[in-house]
């Protein structure tokens, strides 16, 4: 996959900007706060509808304009595919999504089309924060994996939503409504992110291994949760509520479910978090981006786009290497502060990003 055209209009820094950058790597220089992030951010954001690094929509459009758009176009082996999405300053007016030139009516409509993956410095909270972090990781892989995976997701968080507002009004009689909902949405969360985990354990330990280079450092990831070893999901959830069902009442929260799942990361056996170096730690959160880059391509028969925010200057020269060996296969826009981080990377393009502007060097 690649991307031929990215457009932006009144988003972050960028009043305007065009971008086609050319096959293999486009390299974006520039001093702190140029924006550089920004590109990167915008490419995310027409791929999966939602920025990498906040959940707030609004902090993406430009001080004092009222709207933000971007727009980007990708080759892929069956043609070309264009999505955009266009943010509101008014808090009434929601995000609109585009694909190839239509407004679709829902979010999911988006997934699919333009995948890629980020690789950032922030990446490290996957191994360090807690479990909301690497849900959030595994979302936003199966989204694009697949638009039914989102669709299931969006009904469970709503039912979920909806049925902790009851526990919250004390309205126990409606209950039993939102359950059965969340027992149907349940099953295909679970059961793709089952299916996620175990592929993601194989290739990011292969991963870790090879950018790692010792052999005696096993990484091990795995999914957890209350239905990780369901084999009648609904059946299993269904139940799970009814037997929390007077906690929850109490707690005024839902308490069993796969919005309390986790990702399990272990190095030699040992709980990474607690027993890791700093540069195990960094390792390990890279080897998952890669396991996920390569799940993608799989399942699409090509490359998705890869972002590398600020990632090269981290590593020591061999594990830089040996990341770029990995990687070379796709298109990928590469940001950094400073040009000699990027030896080794061979760029196509280098691209200096200053003041809302990006000029070729
Ligand atoms: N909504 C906005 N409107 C205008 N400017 C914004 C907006 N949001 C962020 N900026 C500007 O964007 C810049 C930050 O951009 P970005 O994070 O892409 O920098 P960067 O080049 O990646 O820097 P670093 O090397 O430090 O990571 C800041 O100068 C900030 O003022
Ligand atoms: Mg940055």
């Amino acid at each position: 996959m690649r991307i031929t055209g990215l457009r932006l209009r009144d988003f972050r820094g960028y009043q305007q900007v065009m971008l086609s950058p050319p096959e293999g790597v486009t390299m974006l220089v520039g001093e702190n706060g140029a924006g550089k992030t920004n590109l990167l951010e915008a490419v995310h954001l027409c791929c999966v509808g939602r920025s990498h690094r906040t959940s707030q929509d609004k902090e993406m459009i430009r001080k004092d304009q009222e709207t933000a758009a971007v727009q980007l176009t990708v080759e892929k082996n069956d043609g070309k595919h264009e999505v955009g999405v266009r943010l509101f300053e008014n808090a009434r007016k929601r995000k609109v999504v585009f694909v190839n030139g239509k407004t679709a009516s829902r979010l999911g409509e988006l997934m699919g089309h333009a995948t890629c993956v980020i690789f950032s410095p922030e990446d490290l909270s996957l191994v360090k924060d807690g479990p909301q972090v690497r849900r959030r990781f595994l979302d936003i892989l199966l989204s694009q994996e697949q638009k039914a995976y989102f669709y299931a997701l969006q009904t469970y968080s709503n039912a979920l939503k909806q049925r902790n507002a009851l526990l919250k009004q004390g309205e126990i009689r409606q209950l039993s409504a939102w359950d059965e909902q969340l027992a149907m949405a349940a099953a295909p969360v679970v059961r793709l992110r089952r299916a996620a985990c175990q592929q993601l354990h194989q290739k990011a330990q292969t991963h870790y291994r090879y950018i790692g280079g010792r052999e005696e450092e096993v990484f091990s990831l795995s999914y957890q949760g209350h239905l990780a070893e369901a084999s009648d999901i609904s059946d299993a959830m269904m139940k799970g509520l009814d037997a929390s069902r007077q906690e929850d009442i109490r707690r005024q929260t839902t308490s069993f479910g796969p919005h309390r799942d986790d990702v399990i990361l272990s190095l030699k056996g040992e709980p990474l978090k607690a027993f890791g170096s700093q540069g195990q730690m960094r390792t390990a959160a890279l080897s998952m981006k890669l396991a996920a880059f390569d799940l993608l391509e799989s399942i699409q028969g090509e490359p998705p786009i890869l972002l590398l925010d600020d990632v090269l200057s981290e590593l020591d020269p061999d594990r830089r290497r040996r990341l770029i060996a990995r990687i070379g296969r796709a298109q990928a826009l590469l940001t950094c502060t400073d040009p000699s981080d990027y030896i080794g990377a061979r760029p196509a393009c280098v691209l200096r990003v200053a003041n809302g502007t990006i000029t070729e060097e």
